[in-house]
């Protein structure tokens, strides 16, 4: 599904240099390097704070911890998501309050999340699933109306840009209240272990971050709030500011290969390959096709007997698990994820793809759809 270690060849001098001058250095927690990550990032994403901790669930963990909701306040997000983006709401004691997704790019349903509010709703969270983004414009204008928070998951799309209808142009994670991204090595900015941040353009709310992530203190031993320990290593963060030179390159390579994808699959009855956001840049986290007809499990099969990785991504949705069950939700609550979970089929999917690999997928998947 991944090639990380040719990503790695291809950029180990540079790799090397940066690991061996931090951990020649000896400051391996919160050595200069960790600053260093932030501020690129931060002039990456245009400007905005960016504070690193140890990984994207504690990245949504914290955000929510800065809002200073209170438990049994409730919390909106997709069912059709990884489970870090709900298991955080309710391990602090909040509401998880799911909805469904759209159909064409799997984001948050706007009409459901309208119908979800309450007077007890504080955040929504939209997630950015695959490597595209959900309707911010329509999501901001919702959220602004009513003063409740957006916090963006947005794991699976650093890079790409989301443009609203006057013509802004913004990235993924910097639109909402604050955004999170995980660096799990797999994630199309990946360290080499686990890694995270958050964004914001609010500099009170950074600090707040900043402190929680840090035990609850500004002053060393002074503990103004309950926080955590939620660091980003220095190793780590010397790895992401070698591999943030190339995230351009690595977007483009992936949207090149979804290109590939698309025109070799797109004429096969019974497949739906991804639809592309018009007001989103697709980075391509995933490659996720729709196998209609009941013969998704079939064709993964079928590509396991030529030697082909395929990933279902997700096989169930959040309210069709056991830790998220609830009479609020019962089978068929949200026929469009129920639907998707049984459709969805991701391909192999990253930087170094060949077009030798790609046309012996694309013929695999033919062959299974024409013999
Ligand atoms: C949508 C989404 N949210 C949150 C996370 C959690 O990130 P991490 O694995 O770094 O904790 C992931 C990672 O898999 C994800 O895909």
């Amino acid at each position: 599904m991944v090639d990380l270690a040719s990503q790695h060849a291809r950029i180990q001098t540079e790799l090397d240099a940066a690991l061996l001058t931090a951990a020649h250095a000896g400051a391996y927690i919160q050595g200069p390097e960790v600053k260093a990550f932030a501020q690129e990032l931060s002039d990456y994403l245009g400007g905005v704070h960016v504070i690193p901790c140890a990984n994207g669930t504690d990245a949504l963990q914290i955000a929510l911890m800065a809002l200073d909701l209170k438990p049994g306040d409730e919390v909106i997000t997709a069912t059709f998501t990884y489970v870090a983006t709900a298991e955080v709401i309710a391990l602090l004691g909040l509401i998880p309050v799911l909805v469904d997704v759209d159909p064409a790019f799997f984001a948050l349903d706007l009409r459901q999340v309208e119908a979800a509010i309450t007077p007890k709703t504080k955040a929504i969270v939209p997630v950015h699933l695959y490597g595209q983004g959900a309707d911010m414009e329509g999501l901001m204008a919702i959220a602004n109306q009513r003063g409740i928070a957006v916090v963006e998951d947005t794991a699976q799309a650093i890079g790409a840009h989301y443009r609203f209808s006057q013509g802004t142009a913004m990235r993924l994670g910097t639109i909402g209240t604050i955004g999170c991204t995980s660096f799990f090595p797999s994630k199309n900015l990946g360290c080499m272990g686990d890694g995270g941040a958050l964004m914001t353009r609010d500099a009170d709310l950074a600090e707040r971050v900043r402190m929680i992530a840090n035990h609850g203190q500004k002053v060393k031993y002074r503990h103004d709030v309950i926080g955590c320990n939620s660091r980003l290593d220095t190793l780590q963060a010397a790895v992401l500011s070698v591999k943030l030179r190339h995230l351009e390159t690595y977007s483009n390579a992936r949207q090149t290969a979804a290109d590939r994808y698309d025109a070799g699959l797109d004429q096969l009855e019974g497949l739906v390959i991804p639809a592309r956001n018009p007001a989103s840049t697709h980075v391509f986290h995933q490659y996720t096709l729709q196998v209609k007809n009941g013969q998704r499990d079939a064709l993964k099969a079928h590509l396991e007997a030529a030697g082909i990785p395929s990933m279902i991504y997700y096989p169930w949705p959040l309210h069709e698990q056991p830790a998220f069950a609830s009479d609020r939700y019962p089978q068929g609550a949200f026929p469009v994820a129920e639907q998707l979970c049984h459709e969805v089929l991701s391909l192999p999917m990253h930087t170094e793809l060949t077009e030798d690999i790609q046309d012996y997928i694309i013929h695999a998947i033919q062959r299974f759809f024409t013999s």
